[in-house]
């Protein structure tokens, strides 16, 4: 009998003692060491969301602003980058960013007019005569000014990116002539002046969002759009719209925005490493976003599908003229400062204003 008590109590101490190994009771740390994990407490979280591929100017600046603040910050912050609108659309990600829902977002300029119609000065069709004056104008005196309007809005503006000239793509007939955009269903982003722009052309503007753009397409409610050849491929909307102007008659660029709130919360060297992120690849950005355009071309141009035009100096003057009265249109709604300091940003890269 007291041979068995004594087996059946050392049993049920082995057991007890295996047991309580499986169940790390009698480990002291509470994670094993892992590089990934290490510090995980003082991490800090940037998530970034926005509404394009990856494939794209603004997708892979993210990644590579994301990849530049990990080896800045060694690891401590977080880039978490977010895209296709998987999270929030261009109706909602502003909203969502000003209450903290997410840290960053890059949306067009034009997708920022309604809360600052000045910013509607980049929108301005024939600005623009090559990517020397868009970078001028993305990184000079004037994109200082358009950024500090953010704080009348409660965010945080950091920087600008490129993503190129914009094209007209066009589903049924080519679209070279004023006439030819009688009546025509086109799509625009929401900006007054876009409006405005395909009104003067005898257009029919449909605002509508980008992850949106492509069923209206399907269902014909939109049988034109301008948009960069960028986006035009990596979206497929090339397949619909398979008519396109290389008309360079617009400038798409995006300002890079944060919560203010968790900008403010970060400390000086946090702060620091953004800003010198962002300011080392203004220029790869840039490029990066030209390079792009070009592949795209290339690729668009060995589709079969696909036709190319191009606008004679005439059609060009035509679309010039009937649009003319587009720049006191800004000026009524707009800043005319902001306007006069864009053409001195421009002058400098040897522009003729
Ligand atoms: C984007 O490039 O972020 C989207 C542009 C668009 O709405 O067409």
């Amino acid at each position: 009998m007291r041979f068995y008590l004594i087996t059946a109590i050392a049993t049920l101490i082995i057991l007890l003692t295996v047991l309580s190994f499986r169940q790390n009771v009698w480990q002291t740390n509470a994670l094993p060491y892992d590089d990934e994990q290490l510090g995980l407490d003082d991490q800090i979280t940037i998530n970034f969301s926005h509404v394009v591929a990856e494939n794209t100017p603004k997708g892979l600046a993210a990644d590579k602003f994301a990849q530049l603040v990990k080896e800045k910050s060694q690891g401590k912050i977080n880039v978490q980058v977010y895209p296709n609108g998987i999270l929030y659309n261009d109706e909602n990600e502003l909203a969502a960013l000003k209450n903290g829902a997410i840290q960053m977002i890059a949306p067009t300029i034009s997708k920022m007019t309604e809360a600052l119609p000045s910013w509607q000065v980049l929108d301005l069709p024939f600005l623009f005569e090559n990517e020397d004056q868009i970078y001028a104008a993305l990184h000079g005196k004037l994109s200082k000014n358009l950024l500090a309007e953010l704080s009348t809005i409660n965010v945080h503006g950091l920087s600008f990116w490129n993503n190129g000239f914009k094209q007209i793509a066009s589903k049924i007939e080519p679209i070279q002539t004023v006439e030819q955009f009688q009546g025509l269903t086109v799509r625009v982003m929401p900006s007054d002046l876009l409006v405005q722009q395909f009104n003067l052309l005898g257009a029919q503007p449909i605002s509508t969002t980008f992850n949106d753009l492509y069923k209206k397409i399907q269902n014909n409610e939109i049988l034109a759009q301008e948009n960069t050849l960028s986006n035009l491929y990596s979206k497929g909307f090339y397949k619909m719209q398979p008519q396109i102007t290389l008309s360079n008659h617009g400038l798409l660029a995006y300002g890079i925005l944060m919560n203010e709130d968790f900008w403010q919360s970060l400390d000086e060297s946090s702060q620091n490493v953004i800003t010198q992120s962002l300011k080392e690849m203004e220029r790869w950005q840039h490029e990066q976003a030209v390079a792009l355009n070009k592949i795209n071309l290339q690729q668009l141009q060995d589709n079969p599908n696909v036709t190319f035009h191009s606008l004679s100096e005439l059609q060009r003057d035509q679309w010039a003229k009937t649009l003319q009265p587009i720049y006191q249109f800004y000026e009524n709604i707009g800043n005319p400062q902001f306007l006069t300091q864009l053409y001195k940003d421009i002058e400098k890269t040897n522009g003729n204003f």
